[in-house]
């Protein structure tokens, strides 16, 4: 007999990868989404998608919930579904609320009490743990969060601690940092700026506007950590882990190395609101900056600490920087050249 799994929030990024590491293992994949919209499953193979059993719920409303876990009796929860941009938490705190902390809790609690047998996997965030002190975040860094979504994932985080001392349950975070693929959505730097990229490679004459370039993150690539949560599901006993990749880029590299893939090389004046990159070699003003992509309690910066899933779980994360900016690159290219 094989597995069942439910992943909550499986339009995103991140359930497109999770559904295709799950159904090759062998796993009976359902998965709920918040409209009848298939997101990101719209890329996913068609014989892997066919395999998806497919529900719309909305995670804020508990009955729904309480049917779906009552009646499923899944072996695994891995609840991804969130409002999952920071930037978005600041201007609509509420929705982030809703969506994520009650999303959770009526998760959390349906398991506790129609089936506390399924093992449920939450995916917190950095995000919880604030600016970068000193050193790393590990599973041991103390939350102190800066933003409406950061203080949702430093809740999610304390609940899910709680459940699992408290009623014994199988339950468990990953603490994800910045991760990345050719499947991101346009709210976050690194897609925003691949897009951009690839439409001045192809003759675009817009300028790339971001906010805080100075920023820095640990960005690791979405299919390594979507393997790394499946090995975590897998382990007897429920534990914390944090998925990270130990290596810190500002936002300003990784838009110099996006250009030089595309063979434009970037320098650099001005300070501020007033800094701007430009093509060496036409001096067009291809990056600049606006007041408007800044965040109040924006985080400087983050670096994670992954040795306990290195030690306990084996997991390395496989795919550089490097690399997945070339596939972002490679994917967006396909993308504008089948609208053109
Ligand atoms: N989105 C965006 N747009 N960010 C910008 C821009 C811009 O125009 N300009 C500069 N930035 C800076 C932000 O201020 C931030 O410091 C950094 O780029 C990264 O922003 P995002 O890509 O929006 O990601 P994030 O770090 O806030 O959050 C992501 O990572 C978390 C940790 O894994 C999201 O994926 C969260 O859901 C996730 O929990």
């Amino acid at each position: 007999m094989s597995n069942k799994a439910l992943i909550t929030g499986i339009g995103g990024q991140d359930g497109l990868f999770l559904s295709r590491i799950l159904i090759e293992k062998g796993y009976e994949v359902h998965g709920i989404t918040k409209s009848s919209d298939l997101g990101t499953l719209a890329h996913l193979e068609e014989d892997v998608r066919d395999k998806i059993e497919l529900r719309v719920v909305n995670i804020a409303e508990k009955a729904p919930i309480d049917t779906l876990i009552s009646e499923g009796q899944f072996d695994q929860v891995y609840h991804l579904a969130a409002q999952s941009s920071v930037a978005r938490s600041i201007n609509h705190p509420r929705e982030t609320i809703e969506s994520n902390v009650l999303g959770l809790t009526n998760i959390a609690t349906s398991i506790r009490d129609k089936s506390p047998q399924t093992k449920l996997l939450f995916t917190g965030s950095s995000e919880m743990f604030g600016d970068l002190v000193d050193g790393q975040q590990s599973e041991l860094t103390a939350p102190n969060p800066q933003s409406p979504y950061g203080l949702t994932k430093a809740f999610g985080f304390q609940l899910v601690n709680a459940y699992r001392k408290h009623y014994g349950l199988w339950a468990a975070t990953a603490i994800l940092f910045n991760h990345e693929s050719e499947y991101r959505g346009e709210q976050f730097v690194t897609k925003k700026i691949i897009q951009s990229v690839v439409r001045i490679a192809n003759g675009g004459d817009e300028t790339l506007s971001l906010g805080n370039i100075h920023a820095q993150r640990d960005w690791g690539y979405a299919g390594d950590y979507m393997e790394g949560i499946t090995q975590m599901m897998e382990r007897e006993s429920p534990d914390d882990y944090v998925f990270a990749t130990g290596q810190l880029h500002s936002v300003k590299e990784f838009v110099e190395i996006a250009f030089n893939k595309v063979g434009i090389k970037l320098e650099w004046t001005g300070e501020g609101l007033a800094e701007e990159g430009r093509d060496t070699e036409t001096q067009r003003t291809l990056v600049n900056i606006e007041k408007r992509f800044y965040r109040p309690g924006d985080i400087a910066g983050t670096c994670g600490d992954a040795s306990k899933a290195r030690e306990q779980l084996g997991w390395v994360p496989k795919t550089a920087l490097d690399e997945f900016i070339s596939k972002m690159i490679d994917h967006e290219r396909a993308n504008q050249s089948s609208k053109s």
